[in-house]
């Protein structure tokens, strides 16, 4: 389907940063995060968690990491580049892994299970967490999505061995995660810090996007004249021509999967610690628990689609709203020419075998995750719900 160039809109992908972030809370529910467990170290980024949190597990050769098959390409390399063999599990219709399968198939040399609470989602894990046990194989809880909530069992990163998080998917910092290692077998590596140079250009980088949003505030006193001397400085430099073409295949060694362990070494910036551990949560909670509930309501009972999961349950925050589409491939390209925040996890690890009853390869072809972060605004969620709706009429 092509895009109808009349109907874009620019909505931000991602929270934008901005004094607004740091606004007295006037909402104030409040549910566990993260960000508040005891040990935790703030990293690079979720994959450089990853990376770090097995490391610190100390796996002996040929010891395997097993992935759900439904995943971000990132939670995969980190394993791979650390050379430890890796295998996929599949999931079950409410995305938990399937427990009947690892207690049959798992392969003996499995020593870590990575599970994920997708979309922000907190799964009940103790029945994992026991199987963990009986394995003697210890669990990688992937909260890249859910950095707030709790399951009936415990609250988000309550029972992983190794717990990690992403920072700018819930909050307006450009980069950084979140690592907890409840008992390391070998100490985390102390991170290299971070040099005054990109200090700077991280925010000037923020600043830019919240000037684009026009989200500056009293940052302007000090951030136009940043931004008007970038932007001056930029303009004596010849500005060099990018080509990019379209990528049509993933391709391990590229760009979408790219782990650069270096940088796994690094502190994140001051200006994401910032963003992150200063934002006002209440905001944040209600206004993603806002934009799911409404995304849910409109897109029921439609033709050719449904909500995967239409009741947020009280104690969690969505990272996105998941759509199932049944025919993805005709408005997904069009949905993002238009502006729509709407990310697909299309591109699986190469090897993702078939397996009885798993839903994550149906889930990577047909669920789209829609954003419903806090910046954006109700006219967003409405604009983008009508897109959704005219484009899978026609
Ligand atoms: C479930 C999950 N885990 C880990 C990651 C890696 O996080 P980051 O992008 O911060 O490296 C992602 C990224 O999309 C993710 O979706």
């Amino acid at each position: 389907m092509n895009a109808d160039p009349s109907w874009r809109r620019d909505v931000p992908r991602h929270p934008v940063p901005g004094p607004h972030n740091e606004q007295v809370d006037t909402e104030s529910p409040t549910l566990p995060c993260l960000l508040d467990q005891p040990g935790i170290v703030l990293t690079s980024s979720g994959r450089a968690a990853i990376l770090l949190g097995l490391e610190s597990l100390a796996l002996e050769p040929g010891q395997r990491v097993l992935v759900p098959s439904y995943h971000c390409p990132t939670m995969v390399s980190p394993v791979l580049a650390l050379g430890h063999a890796h295998g996929f599990y599949p999931i079950d219709a409410d995305g938990r892994p399937s427990l009947e399968w690892l207690e049959t198939n798992a392969p003996t040399d499995t020593r870590v299970l990575c599970v994920a609470h997708f979309f922000g989602l907190p799964l009940d894990l103790s029945d994992l967490r026991a199987w963990c046990q009986r394995r003697n194989v210890l669990m990688l809880e992937d909260c890249a999505h859910a950095m707030f909530g709790q399951s009936a069992a415990a609250p988000v990163g309550g029972l992983g061995d190794v717990v990690i998080a992403s920072l700018p998917k819930f909050f307006a910092a450009q980069e950084g995660g979140v690592l907890l290692v409840r008992q390391p077998l070998r100490p985390i590596s102390s991170l290299h810090s971070v040099s005054w140079r990109r200090q700077i250009k991280a925010i000037l980088d923020g600043a830019e996007i919240s000037a684009r949003y026009d989200r500056l505030g009293h940052w302007k006193i000090w951030a136009e004249p940043m931004l008007k001397l970038k932007r001056a400085l930029r303009g004596k430099t010849p500005t060099q021509v990018v080509t990019t073409t379209q990528v049509t295949q993933f391709d391990p060694a590229g760009e979408y999967a790219r782990i650069d362990v270096q940088e796994c070494r690094r502190a994140p910036t001051r200006v994401a610690k910032r963003m992150a551990t200063s934002a006002t949560r209440g905001r944040v909670i209600t206004a993603r628990q806002r934009h799911y509930r409404a995304m849910a309501q409109a897109l029921a009972n439609r033709a050719g689609m449904h909500p995967l999961f239409p009741d947020l349950p009280e104690q969690s925050v969505p990272y996105v709203f998941p759509l199932w589409v049944d025919e993805p491939d005709k408005i997904y390209q069009a949905l993002r020419t238009v502006g729509v925040p709407v990310s697909r996890w299309d591109w699986l690890w190469p090897g993702v075998p078939e397996m009885d009853g798993d839903h994550g390869k149906a889930w990577s072809h047909h669920v789209l995750q829609l954003h419903c972060h806090q910046d954006m605004t109700d006219q967003d969620r409405n604009w983008l719900i009508d897109v959704l709706l005219s484009y899978c009429k026609s």
